[in-house]
Formats: C-alpha cells, sequence, structure tokens
C-alpha cells in the first residue's frame, strides 16, 4: 500500500489553537475523590493533591481542564464546595446517584490548575439554576475584591480573583439524562440571558453554548440552529460532544475506526450549521467549535443503570480500560481534530482520570497511562504552530457507509522553531505502508524525532502489573532526502515524524 501526502507552508489552513489538547475532570465516581485528589495517599501534596497524578499529568499535556461537570453540574450549588472544609454540606449527586462530600470545589479547582500548569474551563448551572447563581460565581471567580461575593472570596483565602475567561453554558441540555432536560428554545433563551449578565458582569469573557450531546441526538442539527439563532450575539462557541462507541458503528476494527470519519462529518456539519445562522443574519462573525467531550467509551455502560445502589462516595464509575485499538481511535481523533484548525478552537479529552480516563490509579496505590494516554501526550508535545493543509492520495475502504482512506494525517508546522510534525495513522490492517510526505515551502528537512505506536495484540491493555505494555518506540524506518519524508507504516500504526 503506497500513501503520499503534500504540504505547502503557503496553504496553511490555520494556526492551532493549543486547547484542542484539552481534558476534563468532573465529580463523578473516582474522577476527583481518589483521582487527582487523595488526601492520605502517600504521594498526596498538602493540598491533597495526589502527586504522582500531577506529575503524569503533566506529561500528557493538557492544555485547558473543564470542570465541575459534565452531568454533575447541572444539579450543583458552587456555593456548597468554597469555603471551610468542616462546614461545607455532604449532599446527594442526582446526576450519578452518590454522594458528594463537597470536600474539593472550585478554590481546590483553580489551585490544582496552577500547579498543574493549566487554564481552567468552567462551567455554569443551567439545570437546576440559572442566570443569577452564574453572575454569582462570575464574580466570586473574577472581581478583584469590594463587593460581597469576591469578598468571600478573599474570606475563604484566596485574594487574588482567579481570572476564569473560558465559561460553558450548562451541559448537555438537549439529554433527557439531564437533571432539568430544556428544549432547545428554553435553552436557547436561558444561555442567551445568562451570557449577557455574565458579560456585564466581566469582560473578556469567552463562552460556550451547548450544542448537541452526540450526533445521533434526534434533535441534532434543528439543536444546533435554534440554540445559535438565540444566542449568536452572545456566545463564541458552540459545542459538540462525542463519544467512540462500537454499537453505532460494529465491531471489526475497519467499522470502529469510521468514528474517526464520523467526527471529521460531526465537525464540518457544525460549522456549516453555525455559518448558516450567521448568514442569515449577514453576519461576519463566526462561531467557533468547542468538542468539550470525546473519547472512546462503549465497554463500561452509559445511563440511568450506572447508579449503584445505597449512595456510596466516589465509586467505581466508568472507568473504562483501554486497549491499543482505542489509542488508535483517539490518535487518529486527534489528527481530524488538528486539521480542522480553523474552527475547532477546543477539545476536552474526557475524563482526565479514572472516569474514561487516559491516567487510572487504584485508591492509596499507584498510577498508570493507558494506552490512550500516549497518542494525546505526542500531540501535545508536537502539536505547535500552524496546520497546513494536506493533498493525500492513498488507498480506501468501504465501511458504515464511508469510503475512508487508509492514511489519516495531519502536518503542522512551527514558523517560530522551524519544526514541524507529520502524525500519520495506517488504517490497513495487513498491509504495511510505503509513506511520502513532501513538505513544500520549508527547505530541506532533517529528522528529529520519529515515534511509532504500534502493538501486534488490538486488545492489549495496560494494567498495574504491566503499565507500559502498550507504549510509543523510536521509529527506525524513516528517513528524508531533501524536501521528502519516507518512511514504512507498519500496519495498525499511528506514528508521528518530528523535522526541522
Ligand atoms: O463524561 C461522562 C458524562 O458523559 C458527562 O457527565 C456527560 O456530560 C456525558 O454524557
Amino acid at each position: 500500500l503506497k500513501s503520499r501526502l503534500v504540504a505547502d507552508r503557503d496553504f496553511p489552513v490555520a494556526p492551532l489553537d493549543r486547547r484542542v489538547f484539552g481534558t476534563f475532570v468532573e465529580h463523578m465516581g473516582r474522577s476527583v475523590y481518589g483521582g487527582i485528589y487523595e488526601p492520605g495517599h502517600p504521594t498526596a501534596d498538602e493540598n491533597g493533591f495526589r502527586g504522582d497524578v500531577m506529575e503524569l499529568t503533566k506529561e500528557l499535556g493538557p492544555t485547558i481542564v473543564r470542570y465541575p461537570g459534565g452531568n454533575f453540574l447541572s444539579g450543583y450549588n458552587w456555593e456548597d464546595g468554597v469555603g471551610p472544609k468542616d462546614k461545607r454540606p455532604v449532599k446527594k449527586d442526582l446526576a450519578w446517584g452518590e454522594i458528594e462530600t463537597n470536600q474539593f470545589g472550585t478554590n481546590e479547582f483553580m489551585n490544582w490548575c496552577k500547579i498543574a500548569d493549566v487554564e481552567p474551563m468552567f462551567a455554569v448551572n443551567l439545570g437546576t439554576r440559572g442566570p443569577d447563581e452564574a453572575r454569582n460565581l462570575l464574580e466570586y471567580c473574577n472581581h478583584p475584591g469590594g463587593t460581597y461575593w469576591s469578598d468571600l472570596r478573599r474570606e475563604h483565602g484566596y485574594e487574588e480573583p482567579h481570572d476564569i475567561k473560558f465559561w460553558c453554558l450548562g451541559n448537555e441540555m438537549d439529554g433527557p439524562w439531564q437533571i432539568c432536560q430544556k428544549t432547545a428554545y428554553e435553552y436557547g433563551r436561558a444561555a442567551k440571558e445568562t451570557a449577557k449578565v455574565m458579560r456585564w458582569d466581566c469582560d473578556g469573557l469567552e463562552l460556550a453554548a451547548c450544542g448537541s450531546s452526540f450526533r445521533d441526538m434526534p434533535t441534532y442539527g434543528a439543536w444546533e440552529y435554534e440554540v445559535l439563532d438565540l444566542t449568536f450575539d452572545q456566545v463564541d462557541y458552540i459545542s459538540l460532544h462525542q463519544y467512540f462507541r462500537k454499537e453505532d458503528t460494529g465491531d471489526d476494527w475497519l467499522s470502529f475506526s469510521t468514528t474517526i470519519d464520523k467526527l471529521d462529518n460531526f465537525i464540518t456539519e457544525v460549522t456549516s450549521i453555525a455559518d448558516a445562522v450567521a448568514a442569515k443574519r449577514r453576519s461576519k462573525k463566526r462561531i467557533m467549535l468547542s468538542l468539550d467531550e470525546w473519547n472512546v467509551w462503549y465497554k463500561t455502560h452509559h445511563g440511568e443503570h450506572l447508579r449503584r445502589p445505597g449512595w456510596p462516595t466516589a465509586p467505581k464509575l466508568i472507568e473504562e480500560v483501554y486497549n491499543f485499538e482505542d489509542a488508535l481511535i483517539v490518535g487518529g481523533a486527534l489528527i481530524t481534530m488538528m486539521n480542522h484548525a480553523d474552527r475547532l478552537k477546543a477539545g476536552c479529552l474526557a475524563q482526565l482520570v479514572n472516569v474514561i480516563g487516559p491516567i487510572m490509579t487504584e485508591t492509596g496505590g499507584p498510577a498508570w497511562r493507558q494506552t490512550i494516554f500516549h497518542p494525546f501526550a505526542l500531540s501535545s508535545r508536537f502539536g505547535h504552530g500552524t496546520v497546513l493543509r494536506t493533498q493525500v492520495e492513498t488507498g480506501t475502504f468501504e465501511a458504515c457507509g464511508e469510503t475512508a482512506p487508509y492514511l489519516v494525517a495531519c502536518v503542522i508546522y512551527d514558523a517560530e522553531t522551524g519544526q514541524s510534525a507529520i502524525f500519520a495513522l495506517n488504517r490497513h490492517e495487513t498491509e504495511e505502508m510505503e509513506f511520502e510526505a513532501v513538505l513544500k515551502g520549508l527547505g530541506n528537512r532533517e529528522i528529529i524525532e520519529a515515534h511509532e505506536l504500534h502493538h501486534a495484540d488490538m486488545e492489549a491493555i495496560n494494567d498495574k502489573d504491566t503499565p507500559d505494555r502498550v507504549q510509543p518506540a523510536a521509529h527506525s524506518h524513516v528517513s528524508v532526502d531533501g524536501e521528502a519524508l519516507k518512511a514504512t507504516l507498519k500496519p495498525l500504526s499511528w506514528n508521528v515524524f518530528v523535522t526541522r
């Protein structure tokens, strides 16, 4: 199988917004408690933050982290999670059927973000609550002082405002599983008014309206249009959520791998809908996209039967164990996301730890990298600069209504460092790919680093005892001649070639 890619410095897609390499921490299962926060853990710091998880987070390289939910958000009273810990109420979380101790809240998360060196992506509850709580939270977080809420923050020990820029207006409000689901009209109106008061409260915010919870939602398309029609002047982003599930495609690899193509369609479609809303107004404003929940999620259950009897605290919920196949899907999705750099400005791999996470822990025990950790970490490490348009010649296959290319690839060039990275997934199950990439206008290239993610067994997983079973290796079949890079890509491999 031969594949050829041509990219040219003069044909850029757009500078990549590095917030596409975001993740997500929700109050759910062991994401917070036993995940990022576990006082008493041998590696915990004085804040109770797990040191081993912090180290792995830094290695993973997320740029922005969404918090506090998720479905949890739609029943959350943020006031419960601030102030002296011994006074914080213990409450039922109706989203996941668990007990929320509120020992971790807004200020703890902001501390954690500082140490992890990530930007926060906050969210306001538009389920049980509305504009009033949103503006109070914003005043608590971002106002310097001299008002009730900002002084309360200072009393709580946080003299300086948190200065949180990126805010999601609710979560998955189209879903019947959501606490206080809304119609597009109800949600659009609530989001518009909330955005209005938030903007009057604080300058420089970036606001995201909820799009559909899945591309297969019955209201998909109509929801985006109506919500954006109501909120167009107030918001900057529309969100997309997509979990990749075999029940939507089929069990075999090629079928499952078309989730990558379906993500591509999803991004293109939502862009078109946003632009249709702009066209109706003859507006030049462009709504950007925030894929603020995405991942493989099919081995552990969705839905109400997730609830455990007896209102447990920090139960094991959707602790998906990822295999090598899932790592290929995540790697392919990241390539697709980068190729949409002109409109996709943020993305959050859901979630960070334990709950469908790239990092897994044992409460009281070790932490390790799941298979999907690796393509994310390499993409974040080398995904700097401007994405270039690619012209690709490769073989194709038919599956799930898609004519899909065997090669999924993207090229990114950083003018500041002169470094470029080519990310390439060979989806062929049995054939090696003779891969050539010609990078025009960048001068003669030299290989700096080359990595290959491959395993002979698609089912291979990393676990506590064998945490490095699936991990990248140095790529040995690559050479460069002037502007052309040549490499042999193993069947079922995800690769990155860094040149200068
Ligand atoms: O990430 C897990 C859940 O998936 C989130 O709470 C929700 O927004 C989505 O349905």
